[in-house]
């Protein structure tokens, strides 16, 4: 593997093509940014009784994550300590303990080792079940949202999130508070994880080319954008990137615009409605976030658009391809028949078979699989729009960005990508604290 600071070069802005391509570096993402990063899991309001639990993946590791007698929500690794099947085969549902198909091992819900078949004539009685426990996780959870790592020195989530968590409170911390309509959809992409990452993080360019027809048909206020008709970088939205690696883009009022027809009505009438509740409770700064339509993503792998409503999570499966999760994103004070609407839309929109995860979906394989050719791949690729235009703004955390239209969020996740591809320490790592402390001269 090459030296970081030659695959990630002018603050983020040059990338080598390997970086997509090659099986030992994604060998160490594995281990510098997936064994060590927050990484979503799973929503409270999918998991809210005892014993609901869901499987999922945190890199290429399978996971359980299940609610508990008291309440709280533990996680682990899911392969039993026997010889390492998995213990549970299913995507979600609700157990009471799960039992291991090989031998018959049991573990409870919080992953303990509970009974061993002929423990008494085989084992004599000897075996450490205590011991023996699957793999925990570490799980904490923000505003609903879990999360695990499997890094013990990981700062808080909250920490983790740093500066983004100010802006997620716009959606997050509404009354009531937010949930995700699952199960989640499922597909597999023939990319690389970080393709869609950096999509979703601060790509607005491409909405209005590649996205040209599927906003036609979409029908909604953001169809002007098609063909890039319609920008202008001073009025229509911002761009921020955290140096914690998130990042996001907002168009102002454009919440509920990609949404066309009878559901655009609805959603904005929501909005409207709770306008003032947002304002009252969070400032106007928030109010005009709750308000925008977002891209955004948490770094690595955790991607959403709030406005239209769909959350995501890629999951890698080798260099050259992701299992995509989708959930649909919704306030939980909406009406039911609201939700109900939106997660149509965003089945409509991107869903396994949306008409804008399509077009997506056929760029980003192709981002990934030209690195297929030899020469091609001693290439770079370049993330330099806006670059040296990215400012300090006194009342919105991190750096930021005038107009959806730029890179700035994608160039501060490929920062972070080689701070931790450094192998830094977490002491080390930037924070938007340090970013806070510029603010103030110091
Ligand atoms: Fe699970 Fe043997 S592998 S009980
Ligand atoms: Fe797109």
């Amino acid at each position: 593997m090459k030296p970081v600071n030659k695959l990630i070069q002018q603050d983020g802005a040059i990338q080598d093509r390997a970086i997509f391509w090659d099986e030992d570096i994604y060998q160490k993402e594995m281990e510098e940014i997936f064994a060590r990063c927050w990484l979503f899991l799973t929503h409270e309001s999918i998991i809210p009784d005892e014993g609901d639990y869901q499987s999922t993946m945190m890199g290429e590791d399978s996971v359980v994550v299940a609610r508990q007698k008291d309440g709280s929500i533990k996680a682990f690794v899911n392969s039993c300590t026997h010889r390492g099947n998995a213990v549970c085969f299913s995507d979600g549902g609700n157990a009471k303990s799960f039992t291991c198909p090989y031998h018959g091992w049991v573990f409870g819900m919080d992953g303990n080792l509970v009974d061993v078949p002929l423990e008494k004539q085989a084992y004599h009685n000897e075996i450490d079940k205590d011991a023996l426990h699957l793999k925990k996780i570490r799980v904490e959870s923000y505003k609903g949202f879990v999360f695990g790592t499997f890094d013990d020195e990981a700062p808080s989530l909250k920490d983790y999130l740093g500066g983004m968590a100010w802006y997620m409170d716009s959606f997050m911390d509404v009354p009531g508070g937010c949930e995700l309509i699952g199960p989640p959809m499922k597909s597999i992409l023939d990319c690389n994880w970080k393709n869609p990452t950096e999509n979703f993080i601060g790509d607005g360019y491409h909405v209005g080319w590649a996205h040209a027809s599927a906003l036609e048909i979409a029908g909604g206020p953001l169809a002007i954008a098609k063909g890039n008709a319609v920008y202008d970088a001073e009025t229509s939205g911002l761009q921020v990137t955290v140096p914690e690696g998130h990042g996001f883009g907002v168009i102002w009022e454009g919440a509920a615009a990609l949404h066309g027809g009878p559901v655009f009505e609805a959603y904005q009438k929501w909005l409207d409605d709770r306008s003032p509740l947002i304002r009252e409770k969070m400032g106007e700064h928030r109010e005009k976030f709750y308000r925008g339509h977002w891209d955004a993503a948490i770094f690595p792998n955790c991607s959403f658009l709030y406005g239209t409503n769909t959350f995501k999570m890629w999951q890698p499966r080798g260099p050259h391809s992701i299992e995509v999760l989708t959930w649909t994103l919704v306030e939980k004070e909406m009406p039911d028949q609201l939700k109900q609407m939106i997660h149509t839309d965003n089945m409509l929109t991107f869903g396994t078979a949306g008409i804008l995860e399509s077009d997506d979906g056929e760029n980003m394989e192709q981002c990934t699989q030209t690195n297929r050719g030899y020469s091609t791949r001693q290439g770079t690729l370049y993330l330099g729009m806006g670059k040296g235009h990215e400012y300090l703004d006194p009342e919105l955390p991190g750096l930021v960005s005038k107009g959806w239209v730029n890179e700035a969020p994608q160039r501060g996740m490929y920062r972070r990508w080689a701070e931790f591809m450094e192998g830094k320490p977490w002491s080390e790592l930037s924070t938007t604290a340090q970013l806070e402390q510029k603010k103030v001269g110091g």
